[in-house]
């Protein structure tokens, strides 16, 4: 324990439930508050939310929350929308090595997943923003990048249909590892993890 004094807590500003982060010293003065809020808090995670983990080029892992927009149990295959130009675009550019989990609270479940992250082409993208709810299809087109140059009203650029999104991106996930978790009564669990057969859609049980 350091000599000095500890410093009186000072008052954070809260509004309407939302923290003035702009305001802030350090993050220390509310990851307890919001801790503490948390614990009460039963809401249910949102719909596809899973948790993904990016490398930057220094090896540095980071993580968040995105929406699952596609799972396909066959290749073990996830795919996610992102604005270009995110942290987790940039280190995928440079470490193209992920993580995505899955945790489903009220089932007691965990699907974590391990392989090679890559950016989809424009039409998988497209297809990807197609698939969403009519408000967030609205949120992605409002993606698209403001330097982008106009054509004259009416007049697709270059002749053509202007793309769907411009400054959102599709990126997969395929597994080279996938892990199935399920809790057990009593706090127990069982987990069981399989390893992509090469290049194959076949998976060989490891643990
Ligand atoms: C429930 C939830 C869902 C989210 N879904 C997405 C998403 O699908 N795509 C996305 O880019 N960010 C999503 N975000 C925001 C990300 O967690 C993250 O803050 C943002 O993408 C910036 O990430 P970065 O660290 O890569 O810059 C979501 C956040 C929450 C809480």
């Amino acid at each position: 324990m350091s000599g000095s004094k500890p410093r009186r807590a000072r008052a954070v500003s809260v509004r309407g439930g939302k923290t003035d982060l702009a305001a802030l010293e350090s993050p220390a003065e509310v990851i307890a508050r919001w801790a503490e809020d948390a614990a009460t808090d039963e809401s249910p995670l949102p719909r596809g939310a899973m948790t993904l983990v990016t490398v930057d080029g220094s090896g540095q892992p980071s993580a968040r929350v995105v929406i699952c927009q596609h799972l396909d149990a066959a290749t073990g295959e996830v795919s996610f929308l992102t604005r270009a130009g995110t942290r987790k675009t940039r280190d995928i550019a440079a470490c193209s090595r992920g993580a995505a989990l899955f945790y489903w609270p009220k089932a007691g479940r965990q699907v974590r997943l391990e392989g090679v992250v890559a950016a989809l082409d424009a039409g998988q993208t497209d297809a990807l923003v197609l698939g969403l709810p009519l408000l967030h299809k609205l949120g992605a087109r409002r993606m698209r990048p403001r330097a982008q140059p106009q054509a004259a009203a009416g007049t697709p650029l270059g002749g053509e249909a202007p793309p769907l999104v411009g400054g959102c991106v599709g990126y997969c996930l395929r597994a080279t590892s996938i892990e199935l978790w399920e809790s057990r009564p009593l706090g127990g669990h069982v987990a069981r993890r399989w390893v992509r057969a090469g290049d194959t859609a076949r998976w060989e049980v490891v643990t």
